[in-house]
């Protein structure tokens, strides 16, 4: 064959690094008195919309958090009340995912919440939520908003996820937010969607390079959803609402808790097996 023929068999074996031979799974403990250590959260940009209702529900279903926030501080402490009212230990952290050379120190910061709020020197779910929209036609797109967009989504997906990977357990959860803008498409969201698409194939690459470590990596793309996001379009424009309620099969917008609720699904134990997926919540938008 050419040179895009079909590989050997043989040359995909030869890709495949010796550390991820298969190995047999952990024995799993029949000791009914082994202490279960509490899963620890990490969900950026917390302080409201999305990451709050992940917060919350993840609380609910016995997982320490901690938020993130950028400008709001006053709401993430709010959050951090409400988990602990619910009997859970949180922590809200400052953190601009738009600047990549604070993620070290931040991890450090991180590392020190850790041993002083939940006695631990790992966490195990990282939720990399953070970010903000950028809304212009193609042509009128500018190249700081373009940069903009790759900052607050995919670089610092990748170098914030580099720089926490020592402090994840194994075992651990990655989930990525990207947008139900992926798949189908609405006029205005070029650079913005095109850098989620990019975080979607990065999450790919993480769930390979990460499995030997049982590290599961997915993406969790919701549709549209009524938070502040985009100037709260979704939520105060009632003809927007509408149009995309008619669109979609369960015959309404999405609202936080539905994306809540769905995370807290994904990091549940019995997702254990599922990794490399984009999962769409978006109640069948343009299906
Ligand atoms: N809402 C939707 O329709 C929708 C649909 C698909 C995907 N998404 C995605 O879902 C995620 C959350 O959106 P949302 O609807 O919850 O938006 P939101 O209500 O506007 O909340 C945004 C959150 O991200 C934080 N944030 C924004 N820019 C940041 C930055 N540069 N550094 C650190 N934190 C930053 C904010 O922190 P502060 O408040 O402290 O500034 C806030 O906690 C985003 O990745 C978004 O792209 C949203």
């Amino acid at each position: 064959m050419g040179l895009f023929g079909p590989p050997r068999l043989s040359y995909f074996y030869s890709c495949i690094p010796a550390t991820s031979a298969r190995k047999d799974p952990p024995a799993m403990s029949t000791s009914t008195t082994t202490p279960r250590v509490t899963p620890v959260a990490l969900i950026t940009g917390g302080s409201r919309g999305l990451g709050k209702s992940m917060a919350l529900h993840l609380a609910d279903h016995g997982i320490d958090v901690v938020v993130t926030y950028k400008s709001g501080e006053r709401e993430a402490r709010e959050v951090v009340a409400a988990m602990q009212q619910k009997g859970r230990k949180a922590a809200a952290l400052a953190l601009d995912v738009g600047d990549s050379r604070s993620f070290a120190a931040f991890a450090n910061t991180l590392a020190h919440e850790l041993e002083a709020t939940f006695q631990r020197d790992r966490f195990d779910h990282l939720v990399n939520n953070a970010g903000s929209g950028a809304h212009a036609s193609f042509a009128e797109t500018t190249e700081e908003q373009f940069d903009q967009m790759v900052n607050v989504h995919l670089k610092s997906t990748f170098f914030l996820t580099q720089k926490l990977l020592p402090l994840i357990a194994d075992g651990g959860r990655i989930l990525n937010v990207s947008s139900g803008l992926t798949r189908f498409t609405f006029p205005g969201y070029a650079a913005y969607a095109s850098v989620k698409g990019a975080v979607e194939v990065l999450t790919h690459y993480l769930a390979k390079e990460l499995g030997p470590r049982r590290i599961t990596v997915n993406t969790v793309a919701p549709g549209a959803i009524e938070t502040d996001f985009g100037g709260g379009a979704v939520r105060d424009n009632q003809e927007l609402n509408k149009m995309i309620a008619g669109m979609t099969a369960l015959g309404r917008v999405g609202l936080p808790d539905d994306i809540g609720a769905a995370v807290s699904l994904l990091l549940a134990p019995e997702a254990n097996w599922i990794t490399g997926q984009r999962i769409e919540v978006s109640g069948g938008t343009l299906l």
